[in-house]
């Protein structure tokens, strides 16, 4: 297994892994240079922050003070702003942990950045061993109170870029009883719902096609799925999140992560205009991801985990993306 990141947006640019064949394919979805990464696209396997998914109306008030960041999304705001992580050229190092292969990414964003306070310090470390495992692991520091979220944007289609085809029939397992549902502009409405019964229940192994266009109010809202579930889970402990698997290519993937969340997004922004790797159109649906994170609009959702960091916390978070494959 191969993993390509670059500096800028610490972006995974490829992700090569075998069938149940032994074929090594790219399994993430992407351009082959540089300018694909500069123009508009969708977070392709990008750092994520200093905010992951949505702020309710672009505000938010911490310590009495009402902060405002950029309206990018509707009325609200989204991954970070106009000029987000997945935009800035991170410093890089390679390193060695416990004889494993590493980069190290680090970058300072300044107080205000974005409407945000504090000068924050991130470290995203990403590594892969001989398990077939990459791991991203965060760490952050800061010198006033702030919100953060930190997650990866990676799109996903284990199929692999050449038999690249819609995720639909791709089968997920997710570790998650509860859902947070959204309004239509996709802020969570604060309530932690039972997904028993709904499109949202993937407790039990379902071909993401089978209801992702179901006659369901969540569904329409998304446009799909594009929803934050909620981790079956006590504490932060590094805790198996759920598992999706390819039959055509019997590629697998399984998540782990400390973080109580994951946004399941199913690529249902791309439309197709998109020309990515090889020259591969993205179309609707062609790419999922699991974005490991805290819920979205934490800030303004006073029975949520809190997303604050404090100056006298380190933050720190793990996701693991492990592959293998199965014969069946
Ligand atoms: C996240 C959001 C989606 C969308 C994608 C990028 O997954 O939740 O609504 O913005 O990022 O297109």
């Amino acid at each position: 297994m191969k993993v390509g990141i670059i500096t800028y947006g610490g972006i995974i640019v490829t992700l090569e892994t075998p069938d149940k064949n032994g074929t090594i394919d790219d399994i993430t979805l992407g351009f082959d240079s540089l300018d694909g990464y500069l123009q508009d696209h969708p977070y392709f396997g990008a750092i994520v922050g200093r905010y992951g998914n949505r702020i309710a109306k672009a505000r938010f008030t911490l310590d009495g003070k009402e902060y405002s960041l950029a309206v990018n999304n509707g009325p609200n705001a989204l991954h970070g702003g106009l000029q987000g992580f997945d935009k800035k050229v991170w410093k890089a190092e390679t390193i060695t942990q416990d004889g494993i292969p590493a980069l190290k990414l680090y970058y300072l964003s300044k107080d205000g950045e974005e409407g945000y306070p504090g000068n924050l310090k991130t470290t995203v470390i990403y590594s892969l061993n001989n398990e077939n495992e990459l791991k991203i692991e965060y760490f952050a520091e800061t010198d006033k109170a702030t919100p953060l979220n930190l997650t990866n944007h990676a799109y996903f289609n284990l199929a692999g870029h050449r038999q690249l085809q819609s995720i639909a029939n791709h089968v997920l397992t997710l570790h998650a009883d509860r859902f947070t549902p959204v309004d239509e502009s996709l802020i969570p409405t604060g309530e932690l719902r039972n997904v028993k019964g709904t499109p949202m229940d993937f407790t039990e192994p379902k071909k993401i096609g089978e209801r992702i266009d179901a006659d369901d109010e969540q569904i329409r809202f998304g446009g799909g799925y594009d929803h934050n579930f909620v981790l079956n889970k006590k504490g932060a402990s590094l805790t198996l999140g759920g598992r999706v698997h390819e039959p055509t290519s019997g590629r697998v993937l399984e998540f782990f992560t400390t973080q109580p969340g994951v946004q399941f997004y199913t690529g249902n922004f791309l439309d197709g205009t998109l020309k990515g790797k090889g020259g591969k159109v993205y179309e609707h649906r062609f790419g999922f991801c699991l974005e490991t994170q805290h819920f979205p609009d934490s800030p303004n959702q006073p029975n949520f985990p809190t997303t604050i960091l404090k100056p006298d916390e380190t933050y720190h978070h793990s996701t693991v993306y492990k592959f293998f494959t199965e014969k069946e």
